[in-house]
C-alpha cells in the first residue's frame, strides 16, 4: 500500500457487456482466461470411484466433489504460491438433472442416499506451478476431506443437550448426522470455516398445526426428494424423531487442516436459516459473528462471543463460538416518513439511512427474551426475535465486515412480498424485485457496540428501465446493471465484490460478479466482471487481486433442464470452451478460476 488508497481495487479490466441469460458459457473481461478447478463428481481420494453419471450411489459420491457449490475460499498455504486448498460447499441437489428417470425409478435408495452425500462440504487441496498460474486439485491430497448428511457433528453452546434436540438416535442431543443446505459461509481468523445451514426446512416431512415449524416452513406432506421413505429421522411425525428438525438450521464450523477433527454446531448463534456467518474480530479482542436470516421478512444476527481471540492459540479460538451474547437487529431510520413514498427518490436529508440498536436475545446462558427460556431462544430464534421488536428484511444474505474499513454490508436479495404499506427506511422499494445493499457503521467502529448508523449504498435494478435503481449518487449511465445481490466479498483494497443469485429472473441477464468502489469519489460505481453459464447462480466468490485472480462457484448450472435435455452443458461441452475429456450429457456445478488481465496489474 502506498499512502493513497486504491479505492478501485487493484484489479485491472474493462467492465464487460451484461450477458443475455441464454448464453451457456463464463463470460470473462478481454484479456482474462478462465478454467474449471474442480466440477461435481471428480474423484478426490486416491481410491475414489472415477464419475460415472448413470450409476451414482452413496460410495461413490462420498469419494468425490459434491453438487452446487455455494460458499468458496482459496488459500495458498503461507509464504507458498505452489500449494494451498478451497472449501466448498455443497448447497442441495437436483435428481431431475443429475440422475436419469431410468435410475431413479430402478435404484430410489441409491438415488435418495447419493443425493444426502452430494449435500455438505469438500476440503480439497490445490496445486500450480507458481505466482499467477491457474490451480490444479490435487487427488489423495492431505486435507481432502468429504463432509456430507451423513457425517457426525458435536453440538456445543446453551442449547447443546437440551430436550430439544434429542432423538430416539440421540439421547444426548449433542450429536448429530449431517449438515444440509450449506449456503454461504466465512472462513475465520483462526483458519477454521463457517457455515450456514440454510432451507433445511425442505428436507423434513412435518407435523400438522406445529407453529415453531410452520414459522421456519417445514409443512406436512411428503418431500420433493422423498429421504423419509429410506430414513426415518426426515419425518417430524415417527416416534422418536419429533426434534430431528431442530439438530439442522445452526452455524457450523469446520478445521480444514484436520481431515479426522468433528465439525461443531454451534448453538450460541441461534437457529434460523443461516446464510451465512462472518467472523470479524473487535478491537476488545472478542470475535463477532454476522448472520442473515434469509427469507422475506426475516432480520439480522450479530454473536459477539464471551472470550477474546489469542492469536496463534488455535484450541482457545476453537470455542469462542461457544458462548457470547446473540443480538438481532432494529434499523430506525431518519426521514419523515412520508419522504419514503415507495419511489426511492433520496430523502431530503440526502440519504436513505438512520441509526439501529443490536437487540440482546441471549447473555450467556441467560435468556432476555420474555417467556423463553435460553434453549427456546436458541432453537427457536425467530419466534424470540419477533416478539423484541427486529426489522423485517427484504431477504438477509450475506453480511461481510471490510477489512480495510471496519464497515459492515448486509446484501438483501429481494423482497416480492414488501407491501407497498409496509415499506422503511432501510426496505423503502415496494415489491423489492432487485433488492439492495445496506453500509452499517457499529458506533465507535467497535464491532462489540450494541449501537450502529446505516445508510443504503445502493438499490440495485437496470437504471435503463428501473425506477428505483439507486448508486449512492453515482451517475446511474455509468454503471451495470445488477439484481439479487447475493454473496459479498473484498479485494485487497476493501473494494466490494457482490455475487447475484436471480438475474434471469429480473433483468433478463445471466447471473453476474460486479467490483463496487465504495469510498473516494466513486462510490457506488457498479462494474460488471463475469456473467456465469445458463440458469447458473455465481458464488464464491473469491478476489486475489495481487495475484490477477478471481474464483467463482457456478451452482445450479442448466437448472431449469431435464436428463437428456440440458438447458446447459457446462463446463465440459461449452461452446467454444475448453473440452476436458469424460464429456457427459449433464451440467455439473464447478469451481472456476479466472486469471490474467491488462498490463500494470498487481
Ligand atoms: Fe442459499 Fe440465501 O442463498
Ligand atoms: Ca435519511
Ligand atoms: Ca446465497
Ligand atoms: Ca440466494
Amino acid at each position: 500500500h502506498g499512502n493513497t488508497p486504491n479505492w478501485g481495487g487493484t484489479l485491472n479490466f474493462d467492465a464487460i457487456a451484461p450477458v443475455p441469460k441464454t448464453v451457456d458459457d463464463v463470460t470473462v473481461p478481454e484479456g482474462y482466461e478462465w478454467t474449471p478447478i474442480i466440477r461435481w463428481g471428480d474423484p478426490l481420494f486416491a481410491d475414489s470411484s472415477e464419475f460415472d453419471l448413470e450409476h451414482q450411489t452413496r460410495a461413490s459420491q462420498e469419494g468425490q466433489f459434491g453438487y452446487n457449490s455455494d460458499y468458496l475460499n482459496v488459500i495458498s498455504d503461507g509464504g507458498n504460491d505452489r500449494t494451498g486448498y478451497l472449501v466448498n460447499n455443497h448447497e442441495y441437489t437436483n435428481e431431475n438433472i443429475m440422475f436419469s428417470p431410468e435410475y431413479i425409478a430402478s435404484n430410489p435408495e441409491d438415488v435418495v442416499d447419493a443425493g444426502i452425500a452430494a449435500h455438505g462440504l469438500s476440503v480439497v487441496d490445490l496445486e500450480r506451478d507458481g505466482k499467477g498460474q491457474p490451480w490444479r486439485y490435487v487427488r489423495g491430497g492431505r486435507r481432502n476431506r468429504r463432509i456430507t448428511g451423513f457425517t457426525p457433528f458435536s453440538v456445543d453452546g446453551p442449547a447443546a443437550g437440551s430436550d430439544l434436540l434429542k432423538t430416539v438416535e440421540d439421547p444426548t442431543g449433542k450429536l448429530v448426522l449431517g449438515t444440509l443446505n450449506n449456503c454461504a459461509g466465512g472462513t475465520t481468523p483462526w483458519g477454521t470455516v463457517l457455515s450456514g445451514e440454510e432451507n433445511f426446512d425442505q428436507y423434513f416431512v412435518g407435523t400438522a398445526g406445529n407453529a415453531e415449524q410452520e414459522r421456519l416452513g417445514i409443512s406436512p406432506g411428503v418431500t420433493q426428494r422423498g429421504w423419509e421413505r429410506y430414513h426415518d429421522r426426515f419425518n417430524l411425525n415417527n416416534a422418536g424423531y419429533e426434534n430431528e428438525a431442530n439438530r439442522f438450521g445452526w452455524i457450523v464450523e469446520i478445521d480444514p487442516e484436520d481431515p479426522t477433527s468433528t465439525p461443531v454446531k454451534h448453538t450460541a448463534l441461534g437457529r434460523f436459516k443461516h446464510e451465512a456467518g462472518t467472523v470479524h474480530i473487535a478491537k476488545s479482542g472478542h470475535a463477532v459473528v454476522y448472520s442473515g436470516d434469509d427469507q422475506r421478512n426475516d432480520y439480522v444476527y450479530k454473536f459477539v462471543s464471551a472470550k477474546k481471540y489469542r492469536k496463534g492459540d488455535k484450541k482457545n479460538n476453537m470455542q469462542l463460538l461457544s458462548q457470547g451474547t446473540l443480538y438481532v437487529a432494529r434499523f430506525d431510520g431518519n426521514s419523515p416518513a412520508s419522504e419514503i413514498d415507495g419511489k426511492a427518490t433520496v430523502p431530503s436529508d440526502g440519504a436513505f439511512d438512520g441509526t439501529g440498536e443490536w437487540i440482546a436475545l441471549v447473555d450467556g446462558n441467560e435468556s432476555l427474551v420474555p417467556g423463553f427460556t435460553v434453549e427456546e431462544v436458541l432453537v427457536n430464534t425467530r419466534l424470540a426475535a419477533d416478539t423484541m421488536g427486529a426489522t423485517k428484511m427484504d431477504r438477509p444474505e450475506d453480511v461481510e465486515t471490510n477489512p480495510v474499513t471496519g464497515k459492515v454490508y448486509i446484501a438483501l436479495t429481494n423482497n416480492s412480498q414488501r407491501a407497498a404499506g409496509a415499506i422503511d427506511e432501510a426496505n423503502p422499494v415496494p415489491g423489492n424485485r432487485d433488492g439492495h445493499v445496506i453500509e452499517l457503521i457499529e458506533d465507535g467502529n467497535d464491532h462489540t457496540s450494541e449501537t450502529f448508523t446505516w445508510n443504503i449504498l445502493l438499490l440495485a435494478g437496470d437504471p435503463a428501465t428501473s425506477t428505483t435503481a439507486y448508486f449512492s449518487g453515482f451517475p446511474a449511465d455509468q454503471v451495470s446493471p445488477i439484481s439479487c445481490p447475493d454473496n459479498l466479498a473484498f479485494d485487497s483494497e476493501g473494494t466490494l465484490w457482490i455475487s447475484t443469485d436471480g438475474q434471469p429472473g429480473t433483468l433478463q441477464y445471466g447471473d453476474a460478479l460486479h467490483k463496487v468502489t465504495l469510498e473516494g469519489p466513486e462510490r457506488g460505481r457498479v462494474q460488471q466482471f463475469l456473467a456465469v453459464p445458463r440458469d447458473a447462480e455465481t458464488c464464491g466468490p473469491v478476489i486475489h487481486d495481487r495475484d490477477n485472480s478471481v474464483f467463482v462457484a457456478v451452482q445450479h448450472p442448466g437448472e431449469n433442464g431435464k436428463w437428456g435435455a440440458p438447458t446447459s452443458y457446462f463446463p465440459d461441452f461449452v461452446p467454444g470452451g475448453p473440452l476436458r475429456g469424460d464429456k457427459v450429457a449433464a451440467p455439473r456445478p464447478t469451481v472456476v478460476q479466472v486469471w490474467g488481465g491488462k498490463p500494470g496489474n498487481g
